[in-house]
């Protein structure tokens, strides 16, 4: 397997975005009152980074609940086992590519978390989740929908809903859609796709997670929620004017046209311009609006 593979780049990035995702009493809500686990369950996590998901979500599922993380990077893998080694949890690691890997209904709840959209035709993993999974036992994916996400944000003083981030956006996630296979959007439609693979009882629901990023409050945790928000605009901070022809160009080649493509631009570059000057002392409320889809695999 690849050793340059770009995400055993993004330890960093994955433990920065991480911290702001959840509101555990949220999850414990879910865990508690929505899916109703009340003995000890098999986890297992597809794409699971640093084993993210696990950190979360063992203390809170009944003692004696154990955790398998599967990933395709080796260096997440290795990170995630020491991150776990003096933990009192029980977890696993398994470096494997999900496109290739042979799920066994060994598990009682299948999750992933940010995954799906990352990969071509993602409706094959989901058979394979929901093949992971006893008959009886449960598939939980949280997704992104791109479009919903970049609506949700307030960049006080930035005249953001001018920026028209929206419109080519959306074109430029459906071409990429067309071009690669891959879904930006995908969250949006779990539970449809959940139904297409023959799960029951589907449900869903929105992370409620909203993060206020408050210069005038306590300056570590602003420092905190500020870089977990740099870090998931990290491309987009990228964006300088001498950039402009060479995005553009790239853009162009993923299906805009030059006019709308100059719109991305511009909309990225003002708002990294803004977040430059402004960093010291910017308010920032950013709703992640996570879907969060699931459904149980029938009884045979
Ligand atoms: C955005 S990260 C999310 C990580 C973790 N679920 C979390 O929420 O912190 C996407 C993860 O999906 C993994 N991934 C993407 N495609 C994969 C594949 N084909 N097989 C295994 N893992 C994959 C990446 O290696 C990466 O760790």
């Amino acid at each position: 397997m690849s050793t340059d593979y770009h995400w055993n780049s993004r330890i960093e990035y994955l433990k920065e975005s991480r911290g702001s995702m959840w509101n555990d009493d949220y999850l414990e809500f879910l865990v508690e009152r929505v899916w109703k686990i009340d003995r000890p369950v098999s986890v297992v996590d597809y794409g699971c980074g640093l084993g993210f998901m696990g950190a979360i979500l063992l203390p809170i599922l009944p003692e004696g609940s154990t955790y398998t993380g599967i990933d395709k990077g080796g260096g997440l893998i290795e990170e995630a086992r020491s991150l776990f080694e003096d933990s009192p949890w029980e977890a696993t690691f398994i470096q494997a590519d999900l496109e290739d890997y042979e799920p066994r209904a060994d598990y009682d709840l299948a999750v992933c978390q940010c995954v799906l959209q990352h990969i071509p035709h993602a409706g094959i993993i989901l058979d394979k989740m929901k093949r992971s999974v006893v008959p009886g036992g449960r598939v939980v994916c949280i997704e992104l929908s791109r479009d919903v996400g970049n609506a949700a944000i307030y960049l006080d003083g930035l005249d953001y809903a001018g920026l028209n981030v929206l419109g080519a956006a959306q074109k430029l996630r459906s071409r990429d859609l067309e071009r690669s296979g891959k879904d930006f959007c995908i969250g949006v439609k779990m539970p449809v796709y959940m139904q297409q693979a023959g799960l029951e009882q589907i449900g869903a629901r929105m992370n409620d997670r909203v993060t206020f990023v408050n210069p005038h409050g306590e300056q570590e945790e602003y420092r905190r929620n500020l870089n977990s928000f740099l870090a998931d605009y990290s491309t987009v901070m990228e964006m300088t004017e001498d950039r402009r022809s060479d995005v553009v160009r790239h853009l162009v080649e993923r299906g805009l046209s030059e006019e709308e493509a100059v719109i991305v631009f511009e909309c990225e570059r003002s708002m990294a311009e803004y977040l430059r000057e402004h960093q010291d002392k910017i308010s920032i409320v950013d709703a992640g609006c996570l879907f969060i889809s699931y459904g149980i695999r029938p009884a045979l």
